[in-house]
């Protein structure tokens, strides 16, 4: 049985929740991971998951064929990604997929105030723990020397520019950025280095995301989202099966060929 990591998975809703369901449901032996409450507690409480909900979903993995653990990790501390990789390691033997989803999405401002610790929030989680992540799982798959794969969990503003979102866009352009080069140096290990650019998907942070801008629109809820769907090629959002289907393809041997991509999961509203 392969074994799958996903940063940033405990919290109900949202689309690590959704990865670890539908890789448990292939088979795969999945660590569901989170940074819990009392480690972020310099969020706002409503965007970070807690650790009930990551033993919940632990639960329902196990229910859906595969088995779980919960290893808490704050993906800014490198001796948590270390911890979250050993700690893997002991549960079943070896680690194969590394997806790195932990993100910060709410902390949005006009350019000219953005505040510097909310730019080191949001790059600290965002693109530092991917980061420390992917180095603390490259040890490992390069000491096993097996292969694997790396998923990043990017955005549609990995690709295009976003009002009030200069550290949420920078980040996730260089997560980009860390895929690319990522592949490039670890192929030779038969390391598969790709990410993921969903666009709108109500979780949590969507959710937040939604509320954000409709206001700033001017806009109601509902009829902002109406707007996004109009424009959008297939005629919604997206959800977060969307995304586990992606990644599901991505880790798997249809993909074997397939590394450096940041792949639009989007309807087609992004196309580039
Ligand atoms: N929802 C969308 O519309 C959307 C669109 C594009 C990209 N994304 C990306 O998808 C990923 C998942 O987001 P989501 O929408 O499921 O939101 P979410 O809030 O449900 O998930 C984000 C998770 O990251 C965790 N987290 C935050 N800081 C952390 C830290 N320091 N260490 C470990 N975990 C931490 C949170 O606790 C939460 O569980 C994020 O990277 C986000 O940027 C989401």
């Amino acid at each position: 049985m392969k074994t799958v990591i996903i940063t940033g998975s405990g919290r109900k809703k949202g689309i690590g929740e959704a990865l670890a369901l539908r890789f448990a449901s292939e088979g795969y032996n999945v660590v569901v991971s989170d940074i819990g409450t009392a480690k972020g507690r310099e969020f706002a409480a409503e965007h970070i998951g807690n650790t009930t909900e990551m033993d919940e979903i632990v639960a329902a993995c196990q229910v859906a064929g595969g088995q779980a653990i919960a290893v808490p990790c704050d993906v800014r501390s490198a001796a948590d990604c270390a911890n979250l990789v050993q700690k893997a390691v002991e549960a079943f033997g070896q680690i194969d997929v590394l997806i790195n989803n932990a993100g910060v999405g709410y902390l949005m401002e006009p350019f000219v105030d953005f505040k510097e610790e909310s730019w080191d929030a949001v790059l600290n989680v965002n693109l530092k723990g991917a980061f420390l992540c992917s180095q603390a799982a490259a040890r490992q798959l390069i000491a096993q020397n097996t292969g694997g794969c790396i998923i990043n969990i990017a955005s549609q503003a990995a690709k295009s520019g976003f009002p009030f979102a200069a550290a949420y866009t920078a980040s996730k352009h260089g997560l980009v950025g860390l895929t690319r080069s990522n592949a490039v140096e670890l192929g030779k290990f038969g390391i598969r280095v790709n990410a993921v650019c969903p666009n709108h998907i109500t979780t949590g942070l969507g959710d937040w995301q939604n509320k954000f801008f409709a206001e700033k629109l001017g806009l109601d809820y509902n009829t902002y989202l109406q707007g996004i769907k109009d424009r959008n090629p297939l005629g919604r959002t997206g959800v977060v099966e969307d995304i586990a289907k992606a990644c599901v393809f991505l880790a798997s041997d249809q993909a074997s060929y397939i590394t450096g991509e940041a792949m639009n999961v989007s309807g087609g509203e992004e196309y580039h």
